[in-house]
């Protein structure tokens, strides 16, 4: 969860570094360090606990020599507290190798006796530091700093991207990849590695990606990727799809306003060109859309808000397709010893498709043999390569370490699939997916609509920032939403929050219900077929009864609940399924508010990483 950077090129490493450091701060932000070859020939490094703002302030109080030869750390820690000395980069014994890692090194103890049982002594509590003390070692045997960690990463267990540089090699940056993230960026005269792509888009939106278990090697003229013997392995360039400016806050007070303001725009992005002539058109699928035919079950895996997406993908494609769905958190789903056959799809919803929990998941399922299917964000992430295929959500770069755009983008991916499968099944007639597809390109403007309506919510939180709970209450795809609306409020306001189904509560959860409680409850549409409408007002009269506050998200005009709300924020009409889409939104707008009065950082929260790539 750790962000990184490389750099060769011109005598400004510095800039790029801290640059895409910048971009890839949502990774983890706990401190940061930077290692620099200077024009002289000596290496030096900064590092310090906190967020890159310090280590910013600390290079402006006191300037560091500059070079063309750099790697830049941003941390979210796992082995050793957030301090100084646990900061990367981490040297090697004689100081002349500097090394930064992202991931868990899970054999470390093991490798720390060996060194310690040769004299080596240690600064820091960290795994890396032990990387960085085999290099060294594995380096003075003379033949270069590629081979050198090509014999370090076959002794290392776990997950891990690996930079590093050697002040004897200047011009050289090598880099080493196993189940966590790592791309190159071309460019004329100087070249890039970084955890994504927002490490360096600002420069070139040439891009490289690294396969598993693979070494890559960057001068400013060259890039050689080998296996991890030496082997040179060929590797496919992309184009990066979107530019720096789609990572700025563009005059926004966060990145999550921002992205909250974009979510009309991610929907669409998502539909585009994939609806033709009232069908669905999916050529993503590749080899896979033969397949379809044949599976006759679907698992959906996730974790957090994905897995939401996933609760509604299942409520959609079950109905449309009529097959069997289930969706697992993807950390239980392989210890579940889950029944997993050729003709099971396996599904991963993943915005960053880096999630080791979700990735670890994936390769469970492809062992076992059945099709998988990635959902995902971020184009040329692991997860969509391990998969079959792939449906990118074009939701933009998500930077807010709360996901909200991709949430929608993926709900829309996961609805264009459900049509999809049901034209291939014939469950649906081409009318009626006609008709879905109508609504589902609908939503872009309703969404638009929703946002006007966000003034009233800033009120509301503001007027609420003492509050100590929050319930969310949902029924059928109004559950995922009241789930989501409880994470949100929960991870970025720190406020105890819970989301139930409506039709639990009665069997518990009521008696936390006192007066005052504030309670946001999703309410159906009352045109929805199954006539959830009436059950979910009598849960707020119970409720209401017991002296609960009720915030209602209802569909506007809904005069039934008019009576019994405290609140209504009103949504526009849509369809039973895909009133999530909209009513998700007053809910993520309360939590980023309601932390905003509170004087929080809602970009970063605490203890949290944008891409949990550790187990
Ligand atoms: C919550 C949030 C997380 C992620 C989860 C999965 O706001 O962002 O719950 O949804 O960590 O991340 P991805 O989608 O990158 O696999």
């Amino acid at each position: 969860m750790c962000g990184i950077v490389g750099y060769v090129g011109r005598p400004k490493s510095l800039e790029v570094l801290l640059g895409g450091l910048g971009r890839l701060e949502y990774r983890g932000y706990d401190s940061a360090g930077v290692a620099i070859i200077t024009a002289g020939g000596d290496l030096v490094t900064r590092k310090r606990a906190g967020k890159l703002a310090v280590l910013v302030d600390d290079l402006k109080a006191d300037a560091l020599e500059d070079g063309s030869t750099g790697i830049g750390h941003t941390r979210w820690a796992t082995h050793g507290g957030p301090t100084d000395q646990n900061a990367h980069p981490h040297l090697s014994r004689d100081g002349k190798l500097a090394l930064i890692h992202n991931g868990i090194i899970e054999n470390f103890s093991v490798l720390k006796a060996e060194l310690l049982a040769d004299g080596y002594t240690f600064e820091s509590e960290t795994d890396t530091e032990v990387a960085a003390k085999l290099l060294g070692r594995e380096y003075d045997k003379g033949d270069g700093l590629a081979a050198a960690l090509g014999r370090v990463v076959v002794r290392l267990e776990g997950a891990f991207t690996l930079l590093a540089l050697h002040k004897d090699e200047p011009g050289v940056v090598v880099g080493a990849r196993r189940n966590s993230p790592l791309v190159i960026g071309l460019g004329d005269g100087e070249n890039f590695l970084g955890s994504d792509v927002a490490a360096f888009v600002e420069h070139t939106r040439r891009a490289v990606a690294i396969g598993q278990d693979q070494i890559v090697t960057i001068t400013p003229t060259s890039v050689l990727v080998t296996d991890f013997f030496g082997t040179e392995v060929e590797a496919s360039e992309f184009q990066v799809s979107w530019d720096a400016s789609a990572a700025e806050k563009g005059g926004w007070s966060s990145f999550m306003a921002k992205e909250i303001s974009e979510q009309p725009e991610a929907v669409a992005n998502t539909l585009r060109t994939r609806i033709v002539d009232g069908a669905v058109v999916l050529p993503d699928l590749g080899e896979l859309d033969a397949e379809l035919s044949d599976v006759d079950r679907i698992v959906i895996i996730a974790c957090g808000t994905a897995s939401y997406a996933g609760m509604l993908g299942k409520y959609a494609i079950e109905k449309w397709a009529r097959l069997p769905i289930e969706v697992q958190l993807s950390h239980e789903f392989r210890y579940s010893e889950p029944v997993l056959t050729p003709t099971t799809l396996v599904i991963s919803i993943s915005q960053s498709g880096e999630t080791m929990d979700t990735l670890m998941a994936v390769k469970y399922a492809i062992e076992a043999g059945a099709k998988t299917l990635s959902i995902c964000n971020t184009q040329g992430a692991t997860i969509a390569r391990e998969s079959d295929a792939v449906i990118y959500t074009h939701a933009g770069p998500e930077v807010a370490v709360a996901s909200t755009k991709a949430f929608v983008a993926q709900i829309a991916a996961l609805y264009l699939f459900g049509l999809h499968l049901a034209a291939v099944r014939g469950t649906l007639s081409p009318e009626a997916i006609g008709e879905a597809l109508g609504e589902l390109s609908a939503i872009p403007a309703k969404l638009e609509q929703v946002l006007l309506t966000s003034t009233r919510i800033t009120e509301l939180a503001k007027w609420m920032s003492d509050t100590r709970a929050v319930l969310f209450l949902g029924r059928h795809v109004g559950y995922p939403v009241a789930l989501e609306g409880a994470l949100k409020l929960k991870e970025l306001a720190y406020i105890h929050a819970e989301g139930f189904a409506a039709g639990e509560l009665k069997h518990g959860p009521i008696a936390l219900i006192e007066p005052g409680q504030p309670v946001f409850v999703v309410v159906p549409s009352p045109r929805d077929p199954n006539s959830l409408h009436a059950k979910v007002v009598s849960n707020i009269q119970e409720i209401r009864a017991r002296g609960a506050r009720i915030l209602a998200v209802a569909e506007q005009g809904d005069a039934a609940v008019l009576p019994f709300a405290d609140e209504v924020i009103p949504i526009p009409l849509a369809g039973a399924l895909f009133e999530p889409l909209l009513a998700v939104v007053p809910l993520q707008i309360f939590a980023m508010e309601l932390a905003t009065a509170k004087g929080l950082d809602v970009d970063q929260p605490r203890n949290l990483a944008k891409s949990v790539t550790v187990e």
